[in-house]
């Protein structure tokens, strides 16, 4: 995904954090400036200011950085590189809901560009609880930062989530319209920094031998599973309020169905590539709110064991309401309406404290449409699968029969396998660095357009209207520690499917 744009130097900037005490900033922006720092992706007049309520200073602001680097940073940190961002850090207290703060960031602004010669140029990053997201975007403007000029930019990056759903969503791209223009807003989805995503365009698109097979001809489903061992940790409050569907679905997942599922971008210029991201949303089924409940199935989890530790239900996390509703697995069924993928079905299903940790794109095969070995003990033939591991252990692995060694004719599965870290060695990284970087030269290729946002809420909305009026009949539906409740299963039973992801093969009889 190289465009035009990434191929600028490193432009003179400053980045504004708002949020800058919460975590997203110790966990992730922080040791991605740093590793971006290590790659030499930094310009010499880069800086950060943090903007928080907490009331600390800059001394303060740095020292804490660096404590929390010793948890957070994905390599072992050297001093003379620490030391170079530390001194580009600032800090300043205020409240995003006070017009004052505004002002007093305009002053600091003006006064760290003077001293660090960044050219006016400013991203503001929104790591902040959504509600702050049009607040400080329009005190933004009354403040007068985010107007542009030849050579002068201004950008705004909002984390997710954005919307609850397709009306909030729009409501949101309207209010931050009325301030910024579609160029200037970042809409961050932090599945696109991953390696692994990111290849799947290559994958595809720079090689000749896959895409002639990449269509319904030959595809029997795809399977896209992101199962996490986590459950909710520290996130009850906004978890519960918001789900599986909406944490994982309209984002996360569906990057990986339009990426898997659209067709060659005419280039990898931005809206090249998300033009053909968003016309595969615009291709998706949209059901009656009747036929989408029939297309999900979703769980809540009860008490269970992980990594031989007992966890506490769901319902008894904190920050949960004890008789929550809320799901923290779900999987669905799309199908997407186009001449590439009619009949195709999408499988997906995401959750939270399931058996193991794994992101995946298996695309399954049809079966060999003429059994030739009649003759012999082989009456059913393997199918093929394409597994595209997008974590924890990155890679892309075929399924293919081959003879079992012997005098009778047996054909057994094996697998032919890439491993990223074979090939390339192990990469540190947090999946922030390619993102912020992009945001810096101007390339909006891996951020997510007004359109596509909407879009991706308008394929969950069926769901969210059939759920508003049939609550869950039976949660907790599955044990912590298992791989989801049986109505996953079920929705693919009633296709006469089942789950192909790799724990799935792995755990049953291989041939
Ligand atoms: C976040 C969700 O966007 O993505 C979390 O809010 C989820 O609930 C996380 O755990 C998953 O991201 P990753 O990179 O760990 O797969």
């Amino acid at each position: 995904m190289d465009s035009a744009a990434t191929k600028q130097e490193n432009p003179p900037c400053i980045m504004v954090i708002f949020g800058a005490a919460g975590d997203l900033t110790k966990r992730k922006l922080i040791p991605a400036l740093y590793n971006l720092k290590k790659s030499n992706l930094l310009s010499d007049n880069f800086a950060v200011i943090g903007v928080a309520r907490a009331e600390f200073d800059t001394a303060e602001f740095r020292r804490r950085l660096r404590d929390d680097m010793d948890e957070f940073a994905t390599e072992e940190i050297d001093s003379p590189s620490w030391d170079w961002l530390a001194e580009r850090l600032y800090y300043l207290t205020g409240d995003f809901g006070d017009e004052e703060t505004f002002a007093r960031l305009k002053v600091e602004l003006e006064r760290i560009d003077q001293e660090r010669q960044a050219n006016g140029n400013y991203f503001f990053y929104l790591a902040a609880a959504p509600q702050y997201f049009a607040p400080v975007v329009q005190q933004l403007g009354t403040a007068g930062l985010t107007g542009e000029a030849e050579n002068l930019w201004r950008r705004v990056v909002i984390e997710k989530p954005f919307g609850r759903d397709l009306e909030s969503a729009r409501k949101l791209n309207r209010d931050i319209k009325q301030v910024l223009n579609e160029g200037q807003i970042y809409r961050i989805d932090h599945y696109l920094g991953k390696e692994t995503v990111q290849n799947i365009l290559i994958f595809r698109f720079g090689n000749t031998i896959f895409e002639p097979v990449w269509n319904r001809r030959y595809i029997d489903c795809v399977q896209i599973t992101a199962a996490e061992k986590v459950g909710v940790e520290q996130r009850g409050g906004y978890y519960d309020q918001a789900g599986a569907l909406r944490d994982m679905v309209p984002n996360h997942l569906l990057q990986l169905v339009t990426l898997t599922a659209m067709e060659p971008p005419i280039s990898f210029e931005a809206d090249a590539v998300r033009d053909e991201q968003t016309k595969i949303l615009h291709a998706i089924q949209r059901p009656s709110p009747e036929e989408a409940a029939k297309r999900v199935a979703r769980g809540q989890y009860g008490a269970g064991v992980i990594d031989g530790e007992k966890v506490p239900a769901y319902r008894d996390e904190p920050n949960v309401a004890r008789d929550s509703m809320t799901e923290t697995f779900i999987a669905l069924k799309l199908l997407i309406d186009n001449w590439r993928w009619a009949d195709v079905p999408f499988y997906l299903r995401t959750g939270k404290h399931l058996a193991a940790r794994d992101t995946e794109i298996a695309i399954q095969f049809k079966r060999p449409p003429f059994v030739p070995f009649r003759k012999t003990s082989i009456d059913r033939l393997t199918t093929n699968r394409l597994v595209m591991h997008i974590q924890p252990d990155e890679g892309i692995s075929l399924r293919f029969g081959a003879k079992v060694p012997g005098s009778v004719m047996h054909i057994g599965s094996v697998d032919m396998n890439f491993d990223y870290e074979d090939y390339f060695g192990k990469t540190s990284s947090t999946g922030y660095e390619r993102l912020l970087h992009d945001c810096m030269v101007g390339d909006a290729t891996l951020f997510q357009r007004a359109d596509q946002v909407e879009a991706g809420w308008a394929v969950v909305e069926p769901i969210q209207q059939a759920w508003s009026v049939m609550p869950p009949p039976n949660f907790p539906n599955y044990e912590a520690g298992s791989w989801g409740p049986k109505e996953a299963d079920e929705l693919l039973g009633c296709d006469n499917q089942k789950w192909e992801a790799t724990h799935d093969i792995t755990e049953k009889q291989r041939y």
